[in-house]
């Protein structure tokens, strides 16, 4: 069973995406932590209500990243955390977490990057008039959403969609997506 943190900074729609594939048996998980870095994100209430156990951070209350971040990694291990899963996480990872968890954190994003990467991917690509966007499941790497892609499913955008349908369309997909592809992840990595 992977020991999974969730890292969130909005309402949670992937969180509970993900706690719902682990309730119905399609992933082989659990969750630890929920680590919050916006004491207002939806996410928090979601969490709790699950009884997951979470961490609320304000991040201008520590020094710089790297404070934050050897305090983060000290809540994940305690805990056994195997997996950092970003979903929804607003914020680049720095060297403290990405050497401790290297090949070990994964995000997700609302665009086939490397296309509309970083803040509203999907107000992005509507301002664009692309015809098609997507998701995108990567692992982390020091960049802006550039890490090695592990996945991708593409979203048509038809002409009378407004952002929203976008939008619903595109978190339609991530809460399938991005469940399958963590569970991947452990076969993948034992088969390296
Ligand atoms: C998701 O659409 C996710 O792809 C996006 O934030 C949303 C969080 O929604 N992430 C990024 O844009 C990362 N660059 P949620 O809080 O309902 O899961």
């Amino acid at each position: 069973m992977m020991n999974l943190a969730v890292f969130a900074s909005g309402t949670g729609s992937n969180f509970d995406a993900v706690m719902n594939a682990i309730e119905n048996g399609n992933l082989d998980a659990r969750v630890s932590l929920l680590v919050s870095d916006r004491i207002d994100a939806g996410v928090i209430e979601k969490a709790q209500k699950r009884h997951v156990d979470t961490v609320v951070f304000n991040p201008k209350s520590f020094v710089n990243k790297e404070a934050f971040e050897r305090a983060l990694l000290a809540d994940c291990k305690d805990r056994g955390v195997e997996w950092i899963i970003l979903a929804g996480y607003m914020r680049l990872i720095g060297p403290t977490l990405l050497t401790a968890y290297e090949d070990r954190i994964v995000n997700i994003h609302p665009s086939l990057l490397p296309a509309f990467p970083g803040k509203d991917a999907i107000g992005q690509a509507f301002e664009k008039k692309v015809k098609i966007t997507g998701v995108t499941v990567h692992f982390v790497d020091d960049g802006m959403d550039t890490g090695p892609i592990i996945d991708q499913e593409a979203v048509r955008i038809e002409a009378q969609d407004r952002k929203e349908d976008v939008e619903r369309k595109i978190q339609a997909v991530e809460h399938v997506l991005y469940p399958r592809v963590i569970q991947s992840l452990k076969a993948k990595e034992e088969s390296k």
